[in-house]
């Protein structure tokens, strides 16, 4: 890891999800104020659910301006939108359905198109709204597995070496389970990214990835770094606690 990344520690998970919703609203109010929108890419899995709840909830869910809101997902997993393993369903039941964004705003992988055409309209509609190089997202959070990955971009993935795709389909090794996710090149052009991670049980791949060798086949995650962006890791006691050093809140 070239720049060196900003580690937040907070005491109590509930401290931690209050400082990511802080941290959105912020994001979104500055990006706003600079661009007249805030394109966001979510992060599925656990961790991040109840931050999207507190998010929908008073009085954070009337501080930001849902209508000027564009919302993607980091990743996906390749079922259905409605199936209880969608980060879209995740994402729809927690937010979407208690605030008011604008439903064209609200950017979901189309699961229901053959794996490569979900993959390749993804990126297409990635590209309607950043008609440039790379898409520069205003926040990506993402989270981060206890073997290294992050999105699903997973230790000895093909997804690891795509450097001019924005959004592919990425296979899990060792099992037949796909996904589709981000790409290191659309990651790390994000104006700032947001890895957030909870639990003990990451704290060994936590300590590794941020105090240990670079190893970006078996520590994907440590491949996280925004050419010209703020990385932010924001931790629990927990998933710190394997760290050396004094790490504010
Ligand atoms: C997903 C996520 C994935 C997740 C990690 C951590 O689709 O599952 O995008 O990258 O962030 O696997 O998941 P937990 O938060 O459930 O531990």
């Amino acid at each position: 890891m070239t720049s060196f990344p900003r580690i937040r520690v907070f005491a109590s998970v509930d401290e931690l999800n209050d400082n990511v919703v802080d941290l959105f609203i912020d994001c979104a109010r500055t990006s706003m104020a600079e661009s007249g929108r805030f394109t966001v890419a979510l992060a599925g899995g656990s961790t991040p659910q109840p931050v999207y709840a507190r998010l929908a909830t008073d009085p954070f869910k009337d501080q930001v301006d849902w209508s000027r809101v564009h919302l993607f997902w980091g990743d996906e997993r390749y079922v259905p939108s409605d199936d209880e393993q969608s980060n879209y369903r995740m994402v729809r039941e927690a937010l979407m359905d208690r605030v008011p964004i604008p439903s064209d705003h609200v950017h979901r992988v189309r699961t229901e198109q053959a794996l490569q055409d979900a993959a390749r309209s993804y990126e297409n509609e990635m590209r309607h709204l950043f008609p440039v190089e790379l898409p520069r997202f205003d926040l990506i959070l993402l989270g981060m597995g206890e073997d290294g990955h992050t999105a699903s971009l997973f230790p000895h993935s093909m997804g690891l070496s795509e450097s001019t795709r924005w959004f592919i389909a990425n296979t899990i090794p060792g099992t037949n389970q796909e996904r589709l996710t981000l790409t290191f090149p659309a990651i790390n052009a994000a104006r700032c990214v947001v890895v957030l991670v909870r639990g003990k049980s990451k704290a060994d791949m936590v300590a590794a990835v941020l105090h240990g060798p670079q190893d970006l086949m078996e520590k994907p995650v440590q491949a996280v770094n925004p050419a010209e962006g703020e990385l932010v890791w924001m931790l629990d006691e927990g998933a710190a606690s394997k760290l050396s050093g004094e790490h504010s809140g």
